[in-house]
């Protein structure tokens, strides 16, 4: 038994676990840290000990009763494992080992249904439950990631020091941690969050496909960075644009990459979500679809050698018209992500605050982006994108130049999966009539469905006998 009382505990030193631990280590606080020592893990305690040495508020374990043991209460552990079964086996371990008013943190990708089921599971047996979404990857558990904590307040307030400290900050110098609401709100939220990061990606990868026809890796590097400073400033920009300069040898590590987009699941989870609360995100599941689609790339190779294609009558729009038609886009996957979280709020009773998730959205996470300041902006007096000053304005003004790139697209062959799902939810929004009658008249036709009348105020439904 060690008489160490650490003020918090992290469980797992896989790359998140490690890193976060370093910067909760660096906050000064006594930190206790386990990984398991089997399953070829044995020397991960040893080596991560060894490698930071230096760090004197730095306890490691591989003996589970020795790792509890050396926690003040109530003990505080941050679980940073992959998401799924192994977090229930975990709790099943460590639940009996706890007392009441302990708090435990799980910091994975957790589907928010989990997090609900965990969340009551150890309610029921006294221990406290948090589900923090974290976001950032390895850089930003290191030095501030963006943290979105859900579950009771009060448990969340006896954490809150510890993960506000280690947070990334905003533009203001406020934490970009904080808490989000009841139950598995938290990973809700980050889920939400990793759909809009799917869709920034792939429209970035639209338009660099677009691009290449006609382009160099380094002059699409060059208009993405005359993008990059101000309103479309952003860290999946930036990143893209050191990859598409990224060398090896003589040659472009990009054009070496195998073209099948994996996945872990949360874009999926997101639209999916989004079918079961009824609400339209075409620009995730879009996003979520080409990534899919790209995995077939047998198929892909073999049936592309029957198609002929030819670029040369090609025109590419100006460099400033694929950048507005990108700002729209952009727009509208915001507007479908918060969308989102707003019905998911409303269903679940979560009471989310949407200024605020942007404010910890503006740093430290994937999606970090000049456009989340104003959306933390505009969410204080809205709650919804398109009622926001300018924004409306905006992306009527551009619809001409989405438009354009989607012609471009067509005419290039280039798939623009979200630029098409982004043009025509902003029709459709912006329809007054949609042929959905034709939908409701055929369902009527063979099913009894019933229909609503536009010549009728009261609301009640018909049915006709076609
Ligand atoms: C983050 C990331 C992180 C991870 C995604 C990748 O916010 O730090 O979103 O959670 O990079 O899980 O997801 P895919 O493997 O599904 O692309």
């Amino acid at each position: 038994m060690s008489d160490i009382k650490s003020e918090f505990g992290v469980f797992g030193l896989g790359v998140m676990g490690s890193s976060i631990s370093l910067n909760i280590a660096d906050k000064g606080y006594e930190l206790s840290v386990f990984n398991r020592a089997e399953g070829g893990e044995e020397a991960v305690v040893d080596d991560f000990m060894k490698a930071n040495s230096h760090l004197k508020n730095l306890h490691g374990f591989t003996d589970l009763d020795a790792f509890i043991e050396s926690m003040a209460r109530p003990r505080k552990i941050l679980i940073m494992i992959k998401a799924g079964p192994t977090v229930d086996l975990v709790l099943n371990n460590l639940i009996p080992k706890l007392s009441k008013g302990d708090v435990i943190i799980d910091g994975g990708n957790s589907h928010y249904i989990n997090t609900k089921r965990r969340f009551e599971l150890c309610q029921e047996q006294g221990v406290e439950f948090i589900g923090a979404g974290i976001s950032g990857g390895e850089e930003g558990a290191r030095k501030g990631p963006s943290i979105m904590p859900g579950g009771k307040k009060e448990s969340y307030e006896v954490v809150s020091n510890v993960l506000e400290s280690i947070a990334a900050k905003d533009d203001f110098g406020k934490t970009c941690c904080a808490y989000i609401g009841p139950e598995g709100s938290g990973h809700f939220i980050k889920m939400v969050h990793n759909g809009v990061e799917y869709v920034e990606m792939q429209l970035l990868a639209e338009i660099y496909a677009m691009l290449s026809v006609h382009n160099s890796n380094e002059a699409i590097a060059k208009v993405f960075e005359s993008w990059s400073q101000g309103e479309l400033s952003s860290y999946l920009l930036d990143i893209t644009i050191q990859i598409l300069r990224k060398k090896e040898g003589d040659d472009y590590l990009l054009d070496k990459i195998l073209d099948k987009a994996g996945n872990k699941g949360t874009g999926s989870w997101s639209s999916k979500a989004a079918f079961d609360l009824g609400i339209p995100n075409t620009m995730m599941s879009s996003a979520v679809f080409a990534r899919y689609i790209s995995s077939f790339k047998e198929s892909r190779v073999a049936m592309s050698q029957k198609v002929k294609t030819n670029t040369n009558d090609f025109n590419l729009p100006q460099t400033d018209v694929i950048k507005e038609a990108y700002k729209m886009a952009r727009l509208i996957n915001h507007q479908q992500g918060f969308k989102l979280m707003e019905l998911a709020s409303e269903s679940y009773s979560w009471k989310l605050n949407f200024s605020d998730i942007a404010r910890i959205w503006s740093n430290g996470c994937i999606i970090k982006s000049h456009l989340m300041n104003s959306l933390h902006e505009g969410f204080k007096t809205q709650r919804d994108l398109f009622q926001m000053d300018m924004v409306f304005t905006d992306l009527l003004d551009h619809e001409k130049d989405l438009r354009a790139v989607l012609q471009a697209g067509l005419n290039s062959r280039s798939s623009l999966h979200c630029f098409t799902a982004a043009y025509y939810y902003w029709i459709d929004m912006t329809s007054e009539r949609l042929p959905a009658n034709l939908i409701q008249a055929q369902r009527d036709f063979f099913g009894a469905h019933t229909y609503q009348r536009t010549d009728d105020q009261s609301g009640d439904y018909f049915h006709t006998k076609w």
